[in-house]
């Protein structure tokens, strides 16, 4: 050794060790770096992390909750094991619902197939082919009655995954619930009535954004007064990400829309106090673990900025960022799906290591078909091993203090900021999204990525390399085909067996309210009671509000 080696500073001796290690085995890459482009360095030290513990960290449970929202997180409470789930007709998801219920999952999350989610009855021509295709068909109380058949409402949550015709639906679990002796006020879940991100990435629209984001604040507003312990919107990454946007990008354009809808809000009269504990938010998990894990800290910490120095709000609950996280779907290969347990597992873990509060874990079949029941058991078991036997939910952040983790929740945080400073100057979401902002920023991401892929600068088992010569062929979940008839005859039958009169009126005092400044709510809670469908109700407001063409 050297005598200049052996004055060397240890950080300069290991600066020398790395030159000379590279000359016989030279890095695997050029740079190396983030789905965001962040490069990663070959090692972080206390050097890289600029802010002080008490100032960036915090404890959790205290602003800026960069180590959680709760005090204890998951030593007292496991986050929610909430699987997305929904086929065919009410009866048969209600039977997939118990299932999961009985096998350990604590909290409900409806999938609605996409004529429910465009506000069209089965029977509506629209609907021909996708009845109970993507999840349950919904068309009046009835079906929502059958889709919650023994399942008592004042102790489960329950997730819906609906935007545009969110209203509807809201009604009709409130109706459910007064049928089962469970008062609005005891109801617990969540209505995802965020109609931004369908704009921008999922495309289930169907007014033009001014009426919809009316929609959303009554609910809000008739939430805050009846339903205090529901959740009334979940403000989602999710679909942006799977559209092929960036980590960065899933959380500024999320945190964009955020302050959009708290800004209409508080336009529509409503105090911040009052509206804001109950905003929720929905990531994704992607594969790369560091930087999914680092992504939903400092989404934490930004929201809990913008809330208490933007928008001044008094209420710690208004600062806390809740949000549920689903594994990315888009990640899933078609090909040996086995290989999707193990990226499931490591987008949990993603999760849990960032402090979710509820997460679905996708089943190893998704890329093929809705999940089997064996499937959609082992993607809940992942769950259930990760917190029983892992150990990793016994502390608070255990990533918490890791030079690198800290490092990338920084960088995160600074490039999040930037995109947020851009959106504000273009006057906001609403018209960032309406210029198609968004939408560019993530094509470009998503044309990046396909091309990593096609290079092999990325690689995907089973997809781009380790291929198989023979394709496995899994059993998959197959939808009855007769659904779609049985669905229509149901509907049918409760349309001729209704009041029609009572009916009538019910869409007439909705029409009127539509028209004025009232809140609709009250209206669709009638109309619904009276089993208005769907469709029928999404009509009155098509035809008062019109309906959206699409950036
Ligand atoms: N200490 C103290 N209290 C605690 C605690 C702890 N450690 N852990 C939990 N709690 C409390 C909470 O404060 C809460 O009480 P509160 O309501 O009175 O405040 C209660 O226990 C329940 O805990 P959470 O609220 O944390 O958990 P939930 O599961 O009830 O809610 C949520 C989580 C993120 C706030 C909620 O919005 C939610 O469940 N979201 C789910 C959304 C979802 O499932 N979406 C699926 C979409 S599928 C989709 O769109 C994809 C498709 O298109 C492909």
């Amino acid at each position: 050794m050297s005598d200049s080696y052996k004055n060397q500073s240890r950080k300069e001796k290991w600066e020398s060790d790395v030159e000379k290690v590279v000359q016989k085995f030279p890095e695997r890459k050029e740079k190396f770096h983030t789905s965001s482009d962040i490069e990663v360095e070959n090692l972080y030290t206390p050097n890289h992390n600029s802010q002080t513990y008490e100032e960036g960290l915090g404890y959790p449970g205290q602003f800026p909750y960069t180590r959680g929202i709760q005090p204890t997180m998951y030593r007292s409470r496991y986050w929610t094991m909430r699987q997305y789930a929904g086929f065919g007709s009410a009866s048969e998801t209600n039977e997939r619902f118990r299932y999961l219920l009985k096998q350990g999952q604590t909290g409900l999350s409806v999938a609605f197939d996409l004529p429910t989610q465009i506000g069209y009855d089965s029977d509506d021509p629209m609907a021909e082919g996708e009845v109970g295709k993507v999840g349950v068909a919904i068309d009046s109380l009835k079906d929502m009655e059958l889709l919650f058949d023994q399942i008592p409402l004042h102790e489960v949550s329950t997730s819906m995954t609906i935007n545009a015709p969110a209203s509807i639906l809201l009604a009709m679990y409130i109706a459910v619930g007064e049928k089962q002796g469970v008062e609005p006020g005891q109801l617990t879940g969540t209505i995802q009535n965020d109609i931004l991100k369908e704009y921008i990435a999922r495309g289930t629209y169907i007014y033009p954004p001014k009426p919809s984001m009316r929609l959303i604040t009554d609910i809000f507003a008739y939430c805050q007064k009846n339903l205090p312990k529901f959740n009334t919107i979940s403000i989602s990454g999710y679909h942006i990400r799977e559209a092929g946007s960036t980590a960065v990008q899933e959380v500024a354009f999320t945190i964009a829309n955020g302050v959009a809808y708290v800004e209409a809000a508080i336009e529509a009269g409503l105090e911040v106090d009052k509206f804001a504990p109950r905003l929720a938010f929905f990531f994704n998990a992607h594969n790369q673990f560091f930087e999914e894990a680092a992504k939903y800290r400092a989404a934490r910490r930004i929201w809990a900025k913008i809330m208490k120095d933007h928008f001044k709000a008094k209420d710690q609950r208004s600062w806390k960022m809740r949000f549920h996280t689903q594994t990315g779907g888009s990640t899933l290969t078609a090909q040996q799906p086995d290989n999707n347990i193990v990226r499931v597992t490591m987008q949990a873990l993603a999760a849990v290591m960032g402090g979710t509060q509820s997460l679905h874990t996708n089943s190893k079949d998704e890329a093929l078909a809705l999940p089997t029941e064996d499937s959609a058991r082992i993607a809940l078991r992942t769950q259930q091993i990760i917190a029983q036997e892992s150990g990793v939910a016994d502390t608070v952040d255990p990533l918490g203090g890791s030079y690198y983790v800290e490092a990338l929740t920084d960088k995160i945080e600074e490039q999040v900021n930037d995109y947020l400073n851009r959106i504000e100057k273009m006057g906001g979401a609403v018209q960032a999204v309406e210029e198609g902002y968004m939408q560019r920023e993530i094509h470009q991401a998503a044309y990046d990525a396909q091309k990593r892929m096609e290079s092999k600068e990325e690689i995907i088992v089973g997809l781009n390399e380790y291929k198989l010569e023979e394709e496995i062929n899994p059993d998959l979940l197959r939808v009855d085909e007769q659904l779609e008839a049985g669905q229509i005859e149901r509907t049918q039958q409760i349309r001729s067996a209704r009041n029609q009169k009572n009916v009538d009126k019910c869409l007439q005092g909705l029409k009127q309210a539509a028209m004025s400044n009232e809140n609709v709510m009250p209206y669709i809670v009638e109309a619904v009671k009276a089993y208005a469908t769907v469709g029928e109700i999404a009509n009155v407001l098509r035809n008062e509000f019109g309906e959206y063409s699409g950036m």
